[in-house]
């Protein structure tokens, strides 16, 4: 691990009109404020992952395309993921599923955690997404974080009017994942050592 920890934030939602985003920016404030890590922002939206179209599966470790190569090397430089993803209709994004589908070693033994949001909680995305995450061997923190966002949140185009102050209505919970992530990150160093 390098000597200041990289916590990726990955952005699960990539619809062109989308508060996934702005909570992201949110949460990295936050996470730099109280982990004092490296903070980062890993948008599927920018990243732009065709979907999956390597030839072989990604457990084989042989990947062939230039898209894949780069984006197993963005996780592999996280020390720590945060998934940051909406709820739709009871699960997660597709654009995340493929994301995560593209690699496989660079999941294994990650600390991560999930952040999950949408009108009514995001506990059925974030439970399928614990689910395949557990599955794929990611060292997730034992607490999930969910938004509720109310429909005053949002602005009439459909983005958050205060980012900041949704966010906030949780910054204990998203604090304390902060520092599941860090302890998970020292008991990691430690067990190396
Ligand atoms: C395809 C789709 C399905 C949705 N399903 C749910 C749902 O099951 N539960 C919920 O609370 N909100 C649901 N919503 C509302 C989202 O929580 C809300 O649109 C949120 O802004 C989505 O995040 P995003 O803007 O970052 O994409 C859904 C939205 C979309 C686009």
């Amino acid at each position: 691990m390098s000597t200041t920890p990289v916590i990726s934030i990955i952005v699960g939602s990539a619809r062109p009109v989308r508060i996934g985003r702005q909570i992201a920016d949110s949460v990295a404030t936050v996470l730099r404020d109280s982990t004092h890590a490296d903070v980062q922002i890993l948008d599927l939206a920018e990243i732009a992952l065709p979907m999956l179209d390597e030839p072989l599966m990604a457990g084989m470790n042989q990947y062939q395309n230039a898209h894949t190569i780069a984006w197993a090397k963005m996780i592999a430089d996280s020390d720590a993921v945060v998934f940051v993803t909406p709820q739709y209709n009871a699960g997660y994004p597709a654009a995340l599923k493929n994301a995560i589908d593209y690699i496989y070693a660079e999941w294994k033994n990650r600390p991560s955690a999930i952040i999950s949001y949408g009108g009514h909680g995001g506990l059925a995305s974030a439970a399928q997404l614990r689910q395949v995450l557990k599955f794929i061997g990611n060292d997730l923190i034992d607490t999930d974080v969910s938004f509720t966002i109310k429909q005053t949140d949002y602005t009439p185009e459909w983005s958050l009017g205060d980012a900041d102050a949704v966010v906030a209505r949780d910054g204990d919970a998203v604090r304390a994942l902060g520092e599941a992530l860090i302890a998970k990150l020292d008991a990691q160093v430690a067990k190396a050592a």
